[in-house]
């Protein structure tokens, strides 16, 4: 466990034991598998320790005894905020475009909520953050597909059929994720353009999901959606500092929009659903990390890369002729696809999970139909990701022998 004190700014490869912290990597897996008796590399949290100085102001909030209802109104949450994305996105916010929000998923499940009824489409890029799609039809909705071209580099949008899409009378919204989970798509600001024009020009209103914007690697950098925002226009962002800090276990997001029609609905809705109050915890988090933790977060993207690469070569050196990896521009997350083995996914699913005992995301949940991917979650230390890998081999070395 980790000691008070110690210093895991850049000892990426330290094995933490998570056992005992009701962790849903660990404790909470069969709920997906049946069993935790499997090496996690699924739900989409580091097994890296958050860094140091928001540990710090964990601490030091704690040594004030009282933890009362708490207002996010101040710059205390504006300014940390508003300083991360000006100097990592030389994106500009301003304050009466920026709310709190309790998580990423409630944010988007609100405005969906305020802007289709029950039985319309919400349009999503396939393949999808598997929780798009449960929570679409949760909310009586339904999955309107827009299906990704891989040309062997990248993901692409089919624009002509995505507009074709777009024409439709009860088509309202979009549902982006960009950075793109599963696949670690990163969109172009040509491709963002685009998007905009067609949205634009048919009456759409983009929900953009850029939680994972803090792990983009390419020249480009991440091109936020804020920076497409007129008065007015329909678009909405949403983020936290979740995935970029390893804080999931302290639920907090927040969104920026200019759209009057949703801040009123989201601001609204929030009183209605009583949950206006943000965690006194999260606050302290998001000033401590947006405001000291950029240097953590480059280090970070630099170990993940290297963990991504480590992959690579090892399904080149051992797998080459089941798997297909392309390392990603962005977040921490492998799409590998099996379809050159020609193996079904209950195949697969059934040798990694019974013979290799290891979790990956189950390609099919993250599409509407069959799947030859899984989803690999490469931010964890060395040692933990080779024996993963390992695992991953002797699944296949038994499918091949049977
Ligand atoms: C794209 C995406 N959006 C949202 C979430 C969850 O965010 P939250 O816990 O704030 O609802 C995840 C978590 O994996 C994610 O990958």
């Amino acid at each position: 466990m980790i000691e008070k004190g110690d210093d895991y700014m850049h000892n990426f490869n330290a094995s933490i034991d998570r056992r005992h912290t009701n962790s849903i990597k660990y404790e909470g897996m069969d709920f997906m598998y049946d069993t935790t008796d499997m090496m996690p590399f699924w739900i989409a949290d580091m097994d890296l320790a958050t860094p140091q100085p928001i540990l710090d102001a964990l601490r030091q909030r704690l040594e004030h005894p009282i933890l009362g209802y708490t207002t996010w109104k101040n710059d205390a949450f504006y300014e940390p905020v508003k300083h991360w994305y000006k100097t990592r996105f030389n994106t500009r916010v301003i304050n009466n475009d920026l709310m709190y929000s309790p998580t990423v998923l409630y944010t988007i499940t609100e405005a969906i909520r305020a802007l289709t009824r029950e039985g319309e489409g919400v349009l999503v890029n396939i393949p999808s953050y598997n929780a798009f799609l449960t929570l679409i039809e949760a909310n009586r909705r339904v999955v309107v597909p827009s299906p990704f071209v891989f040309d062997g580099d990248d993901y692409k949008m089919d624009f002509d059929a995505f507009e074709s899409l777009c024409q439709r009378a009860d088509m309202k919204v979009f549902l982006l994720c960009n950075p793109h989970n599963p696949t670690g798509k990163v969109f172009t600001a040509e491709e963002l353009d685009e998007m905009v024009d067609i949205c634009r020009a048919h009456d759409v209103f983009i929900i953009a999901d850029e939680i994972h914007m803090d792990f983009v690697r390419n020249e480009q950098g991440h091109q936020s959606l804020i920076n497409w925002m007129k008065p007015d226009s329909k678009i909405l962002v949403t983020t936290c500092l979740g995935k970029t800090f390893n804080i999931s276990g302290i639920p907090h997001a927040f969104y920026v929009t200019k759209n009057r029609f949703m801040k009123m609905e989201l601001t609204r809705q929030m009183m209605a659903a009583g949950v206006g109050n943000p965690s006194v915890l999260a606050l302290s988090a998001i000033e401590a990390g947006y405001m000291h933790g950029a240097d953590w977060v480059d280090a970070v993207n630099d170990f993940i890369l290297q963990n991504m690469r480590f992959v690579e070569a090892y399904v080149k050196t051992y797998l080459n002729d089941v798997l297909t990896v392309h390392v990603p521009d962005a977040t921490f997350l492998l799409w590998i696809d099996f379809s050159k083995s020609g193996y079904s996914e209950d195949d697969v699913q059934h040798a990694l999970q019974k013979v290799g005992k290891v979790a990956l995301g189950i390609g099919s949940t993250y599409t509407v139909e069959d799947s030859t991917h899984f989803r690999l979650n490469v931010a964890c230390d060395h040692a933990r990701l080779e024996e993963g890998m390992k695992r991953i081999r002797t699944a296949f070395d038994w499918l091949k022998e049977r």
